[in-house]
């Protein structure tokens, strides 16, 4: 295993061992939160653990139910008792950025019904100022994308439409992501708000005050909780 797949597997597991009998819980998305689902499947198997998860994505939908997690919609419920995801980037006030794999407006959606939302991530997602590195997704409707980009690029970013075999990459909902570099996002509260109102825009990867429990792990697996 890398050490990459060391940490994520460590901070999964980790959160995934805070999962209490009889709960209902979000699932996330992406690498990390496959690890979450071995957990739960042995911990299914091992100690009878009785949980459901409400999935983010078509992915872990098809991941969970090949593990044997059962399944539930968002509608089939009124709350969760918690969410756990992964993230791309994680900043000291615990604000995100999520959607890496294009899964960020579900994953908003889940997060949003959860008690908490529960962060796992290696000690390399760590960063002091959001979006220096990586670049924002943003979902666009595919009609009119053009204009959303032009109104997305005066939020001073210069924006690459996700590709894969060479069409737009469509999302689970049916929409396209446009990946926004900017030179470190210090206000991410403000530029959140102002992609919540920009036509076109569906969500963003920005995720503000929306983190609970940061689970972080190193590449030797040690783990730390950021509250
Ligand atoms: C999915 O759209 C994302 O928000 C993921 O949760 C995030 O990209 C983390 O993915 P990895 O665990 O694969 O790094």
């Amino acid at each position: 295993m890398t050490d990459a797949n060391v940490a994520k597997r460590a901070a999964a597991y980790a959160a995934a061992d805070l999962v209490e009998d009889g709960m209902t819980i979000g699932l996330g998305s992406g690498s990390t939160f496959l690890f979450v689902l071995e957990r739960l499947s042995e911990r299914i198997r091992e100690e009878g653990l009785a949980v459901r998860g409400a999935p983010t994505s078509t992915a872990t939908a098809e991941a969970a139910t090949a593990k044997g997690i059962p399944l539930v919609s968002l509608d089939e419920v009124t709350r969760l008792d918690m969410a756990i995801d992964g993230a791309d980037e994680v900043d000291p006030d615990k604000h995100l950025i999520k959607g890496g794999g294009a899964a960020h407006t579900r994953e908003r959606l889940v997060a949003a019904t959860a008690d908490e939302l529960i962060v796992i991530v290696g000690e390399d997602k760590m960063v002091h100022v959001l979006g220096e590195v990586f670049r924002l997704p943003v979902e666009v409707l595919p009609f009119g994308w053009t204009h959303a980009r032009r109104r997305i690029e005066a939020t001073d970013c210069t924006t690459q439409l996700r590709k894969r075999d060479g069409a737009p990459l469509v999302t689970d909902n049916g929409n396209w992501i446009l990946d926004c570099a900017y030179d470190g996002i210090r206000e991410p509260a403000a530029l959140a708000e102002i992609l919540d109102a920009t036509v076109g825009v569906v969500d963003h990867g920005l995720f503000v005050n929306m983190a609970g429990r940061i689970v972080v792990a190193n590449d030797d697996g040690d783990v730390r909780v950021v509250c």
